[in-house]
């Protein structure tokens, strides 16, 4: 289904690549990410071009709950003690000023983005200790927070931590506005690249600067993020009849929910797990759970689900995709915050790229890699890797094809052979490879979006094989 954003803004189309192209700097990838960095090259004169596979906010930003804001979940206090006050102060500096930066565009540009200022929360149910040390982090960092009790929310808290200054918006009127501002080609597929040689399905794009913010970079070797991040998806709900806080709330406690309002709607987030490990499904049934308890009388509009690119360390990867690769950038591991993930992208790089200094760029470097603070999650990625590509050899199918009822899909046999099925209601059955062609895991069926997912690193796929978000660029095979 869609989101409330894709039901409310129409973005016009862009023309494709109309042949080769020599530019300056050439953008991979019209998410927020994407156009952001070419709007803010463009503003530091620097030509830029952005290449999109598909339609620019196509992919995660449609479906995002855009939040703009310094606060991204209990992260201060763990980074200080990770990585110390200066480069904790990096992250909350650079954070904040992405929230200004949202400000200032949009008052730049007249956008009419329903942009509002208001105040951020995270909240417990069970504890008040960490967010007493958040809140204590936060402040030490010079960020606008306090440890409160007061909250608009209609269940009994232990505590929750209030940042000022933050706002929300519409990402796709935003992104509209930010669009007109650069030049854009859509449906242009980056298949190879190679120096400053971009290779797309409509022609090639030489730049001496290229970004890649596909959301999760396709170019495996070098730079090796396949091995450094894992994809999360989660799950929302779009509530008329319900609460409309004024704040921005997000739950720390496990299953904690995700709360804000658009226009007379209430947004509830939850429902997380690892790509390609939901094959029991129920998280919408999750959701809707929550909102027949605490909002009885409200009504559904609209659900969606979308995910986010995990980074080791918790901290994304903004700079330079790889110490061998002149001119080549990268903007990733946005974590749940790629709005403010998106900005502070734009702005380092575009910095970087115009050759001006920035004083907060150390911490997102991706070439900071602190293995003794990402070495946990190294090893818990790679076992997960191991798993899905074992799976992929040697597990058998757990049903036969033939057996599989209508409106289901799962790994089945057919024929001694292991495929992908899925059944239609109307008993029409599709059968595809269950062999994901970034990197050879085995799918899993996601019974909640009827997708295959990867459990390795996040690549999506209907259930006719037609690629839904990489790191794969192409379909599956069909049986
Ligand atoms: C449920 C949910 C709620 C969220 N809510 C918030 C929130 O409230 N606040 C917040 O800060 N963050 C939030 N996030 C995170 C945020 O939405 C994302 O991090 C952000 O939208 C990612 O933007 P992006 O530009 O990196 O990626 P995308 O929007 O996915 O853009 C990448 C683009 O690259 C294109 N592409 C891919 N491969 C190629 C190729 N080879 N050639 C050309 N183009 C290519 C794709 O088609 C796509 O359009 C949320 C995430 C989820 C899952
Ligand atoms: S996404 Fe990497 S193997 Fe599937």
């Amino acid at each position: 289904m869609q989101s409330i954003w894709s039901k409310t803004a129409e973005l016009p189309p862009h023309p494709p690549l109309p042949g080769d192209l020599k530019v300056e700097a050439a953008v991979i990838g019209g998410g927020m990410a994407g156009i952001l960095t070419a709007c803010l090259l463009q503003e530091k004169g620097v030509e830029s071009v952005v290449l999109e596979a598909e339609r620019i906010g196509g992919g995660q930003t449609k479906n995002t709950t855009a939040k703009i804001t310094s606060q991204h979940g209990l992260i201060y206090a763990a980074l200080t003690e990770k990585f110390g006050q200066e480069l904790a102060g990096q992250y909350a500096r650079v954070s904040q000023r992405a929230v200004e930066e949202y400000c200032r565009l949009t008052e730049d540009w007249g956008a009419a983005c329903q942009l509002e200022r208001c105040p951020a929360y995270l909240y417990s149910t069970q504890s008040e200790d960490a967010l007493l040390e958040e809140a204590h982090a936060a402040q030490s960092l010079g960020l606008p927070a306090e440890f409160t009790l007061e909250t608009e929310l209609p269940v009994p808290i232990k505590g929750a931590v209030r940042f000022d200054g933050q706002a929300r918006f519409h990402p796709l009127r935003f992104l509209e506005e930010a669009a007109k501002r650069v030049t854009v080609y859509e449906q242009t597929r980056a298949l190879e690249v190679q120096g400053d040689e971009i290779r797309t399905d409509r022609g090639t794009v030489r730049a001496k600067h290229i970004v890649f913010a596909t959301h999760f970079p396709f170019v495996n070797f070098p730079g090796y993020y396949f091995l450094r991040m894992h994809q999360e998806r989660s799950y929302v709900l779009a509530l008329e009849n319900a609460l409309l806080p004024q704040g921005l709330y997000y739950g720390v406690d496990p299953d904690g929910l995700s709360l804000r309002q658009a226009e007379h709607c209430l947004l509830l987030g939850g429902g997380g797990h690892r790509t390609g490990e939901n094959s029991a499904g129920g998280r919408y049934r999750l959701l809707r759970r929550e909102a027949e308890r605490y909002w009885p009388q409200s009504r559904e509009v609209a659900h969606w689900s979308a995910q986010d690119c995990m980074p080791m360390d918790s901290v994304p990867y903004i700079g330079r995709y790889a110490s061998d690769r002149e001119g080549w950038y990268v903007a990733t591991g946005f974590r749940k915050w790629g709005m403010t993930g998106s900005m502070a992208a734009a702005m380092l790089l575009s910095d970087q790229i115009a050759g001006r200094e920035h004083p907060d760029r150390a911490v997102f470097s991706p070439q900071r890699f602190d293995l003794p603070a990402s070495a946990k999650s190294l090893m818990a990625d790679g076992k997960q890797t191991v798993k899905g590509l074992s799976r992929q050899l040697f597990a058998k199918g757990r049903a036969l094809a033939e057996e599989l009822p209508a409106g289901h899909g799962g790994v089945v046999e057919l024929d001694g052979e292991k495929v992908g099925a899925y059944r239609t209601e109307s008993g029409e059955l599709f059968l595809v490879s269950t062999r994901c062609p970034h990197l050879g895991c085995q799918l899993e069926w996601n019974p909640d979006e009827k997708s295959w997912d990867c459990p390795c690193h996040g690549s999506r796929f209907d259930y006719r094989g037609e690629l839904l978000s990489g790191p794969a660029q192409i379909p599956l095979e069909r049986n």
